[in-house]
């Protein structure tokens, strides 16, 4: 039965996005915000959107008064960042306090998504408490924006990591993978990059339960281990069986990348388990769940649907 509780997701026609409207649809209402890639998936009410005007993100939050909103739209590419700091800073800061400004007066829940890029990297399994300082500029501005979402009485805030499914050409580091090996293809995996990635549709499970138990303030959500990327690639290709011996080890400083990469991103998410009361995936059995989604032939069903007609 569904669920009456209205959502309002915004980038829905990012990653995580459209991932969240996917799992959600058949239990809440979904309303889904796009800037300009017009997508349209059966159950979603799609509008088009550009949270960088105040007066456009509130006469939508008036229209729809929503009961929930996850916060997924960002300017989620680390090196342009790096390059466009003032895009970076009107679409992860000004766009998030339009957002909050916009619900001045809703009762509604906000649920904003971060990232792990909040943290240095220099040590590795952090907790929320730990001092957070960004080494590059789309850190700096998802910090400004947890700050500017935090102004909401009740938010949620998440540091979080994931693989799932991207709208092409938007592609996850699991798809890319998978696309590269069965291309015939080496990569490089880095064996000095740590991270605790979880798979989409486990986030929005999590996700939906943080929803129903109303936590709020900040919440590391990454799977229960960390591995570095090299493992994670290496057995995404045993798991799918595709040819280990094309992924080769490397180091994240060896390539010319215009931002800075944090090195040990792994996270202590012992804070989320204890007040769900329950156990989070690790990252094995996240990308076993990817896995049998990619068995049940899913990412040619996702396209379709997704696909404006
Ligand atoms: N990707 C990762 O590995 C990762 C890791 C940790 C945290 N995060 C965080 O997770 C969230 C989702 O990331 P993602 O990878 O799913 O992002 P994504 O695929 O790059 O999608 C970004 C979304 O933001 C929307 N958007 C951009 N400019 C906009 C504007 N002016 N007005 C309204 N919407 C706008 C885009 O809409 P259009 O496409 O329609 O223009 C798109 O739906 C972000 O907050 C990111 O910082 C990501």
């Amino acid at each position: 039965m569904k669920n009456k509780k209205r959502i309002l997701i915004t980038g829905v026609s990012g990653l995580l996005g459209s991932n969240l409207a996917f799992c959600l649809k058949d239990h809440y209402d979904i309303v889904g915000l796009y800037h300009s890639r017009r997508i349209n998936l059966r159950g979603v009410l799609s509008r088009q959107v550009d949270m960088r005007s105040l007066p456009q993100m509130a006469a939508i939050l008036r229209e729809f008064n929503p009961h929930v909103v996850i916060h997924c739209a960002a300017q989620a590419n680390v090196d342009l960042c790096e390059i466009d700091s003032q895009g970076a800073q009107e679409m992860n800061v000004v766009a998030t306090a339009n957002l909050v400004k916009s619900l001045e007066n809703f009762e509604t829940q906000l649920i904003h998504i971060s990232t792990d890029l909040v943290y240095d990297g220099s040590k590795g399994l952090y907790s929320e408490s730990d001092k957070v300082y960004p080494v590059n500029y789309y850190g700096v501005t998802k910090l400004e924006s947890e700050k500017e979402a935090l102004k909401k009485e009740g938010a949620l805030v998440l540091r979080t990591n994931f693989f799932g499914w991207g709208i092409l050409p938007r592609r996850s580091l699991a798809q890319w993978l998978i696309e590269e090996l069965k291309a015939g293809r080496d990569v490089q995996g880095f064996t000095d990059v740590i991270f605790s990635s979880l798979y989409t549709f486990d986030l929005a499970d999590l996700i939906s339960k943080m929803m129903s138990r109303n936590l709020s303030g900040i919440y590391n959500c990454g799977s229960a281990n960390a591995i570095s990327k090299y493992e994670f690639l290496l057995q995404l290709a045993k798991k799918t069986g595709l040819k280990a011996e094309q992924i080769h080890a490397g180091f994240v400083d060896q390539f010319p990348l215009k931002a800075k990469r944090a090195k040990n991103l792994s996270m202590n998410v012992t804070k989320l388990a204890k007040d769900l009361a329950v156990r989070l995936p690790t990252s094995e059995e996240s990308l076993d769940h990817f896995v049998a989604d990619l068995g049940k032939d899913y990412p040619s069903s996702w396209q379709e649907e997704f696909f404006d007609k």
